[in-house]
């Protein structure tokens, strides 16, 4: 089955953690894309009724209006009941690296205001430890060069051997390729990250850095899509 078929499983799945009346944090990627559309069609059918999205990008936001998913800004949110989000990598303990499609500082200033964060994902995502995906780290243009040194010398701090720090550019040219928030994203190419928590805690005492993709502590189940359907991992 191919991965789109599993990731349309997954979100499916998700569904079942939506109810009435709920404020949804709306996840950033095309496994999350899929998860909106399915809640808008829930929502037109009538099956669903009197959800309100919070949406983690300006994707997801486009996406959400053509699906026929209210939104509400996130300032508005009193409380987001339940997010949904796709993820790059996920291991054992539910630990995740996300950034891929550069969301990550929307995307964790959501998830870990909400009640409960639903991972939707398909197989290829669940690894034994994390690292194999580049760890997106998002920084102020300011000074970015000098981040890139404190990021690298972090992640050797860390344990990891010879890291490739690159900054993100769009498409195929050298031009950064710039967050919603405005800022740019170093890719660090780790092959493996044996201590996820304490490069965690070294990228967060840097001054540049803004946020990084490790997510630890806030997904609460994984959905995984698969051939014969979608395994809940809680
Ligand atoms: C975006 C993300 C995405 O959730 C992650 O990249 C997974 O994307 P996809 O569902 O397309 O595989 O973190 O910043």
């Amino acid at each position: 089955m191919s991965a789109v078929e599993d990731k349309t499983r997954a979100a499916e799945a998700a569904l079942e953690f939506i109810e009435d009346g709920m404020t949804l944090g709306l996840g950033s990627g095309s496994t999350a894309d899929i998860f909106v559309r399915l809640l808008g069609a829930a929502l037109e059918s009538g099956s669903l009724n009197n959800v309100k999205g919070v949406p983690t990008s300006e994707n997801t936001a486009r996406v959400a209006r053509e699906a026929g998913v209210p939104l509400i800004e996130v300032d508005q949110a009193d409380k987001i009941d339940v997010t949904v989000d796709g993820a790059d990598e996920v291991d054992g303990r539910f630990r995740l690296i996300k950034g891929g499609g550069g969301c990550l500082l929307r995307e964790k200033i959501i998830a870990h205001a909400s009640d409960l964060m639903v991972v939707v994902v398909d197989e290829t995502k669940l690894v034994e430890s994390l690292g194999a995906y580049a760890l997106p780290v998002e920084v102020d243009p300011f000074g970015f060069t000098i981040t890139a040194k404190k990021v690298y010398d972090a992640l050797t701090a860390a344990g990891v051997v010879r890291p490739d720090v690159k900054l993100r550019c769009r498409g195929d040219g050298n031009d950064p390729f710039v967050t919603d928030g405005g800022h740019y994203i170093l890719d660090c190419a780790c092959k493996a990250l044996a201590d996820p928590e304490q490069v965690a805690a070294r990228l967060n005492a840097i001054p540049g850095v803004v946020e990084h993709g490790l997510f630890i502590n806030l997904a609460r189940a994984v959905i995984v899509g698969e051939d014969d359907g979608a395994r809940v991992l809680e």
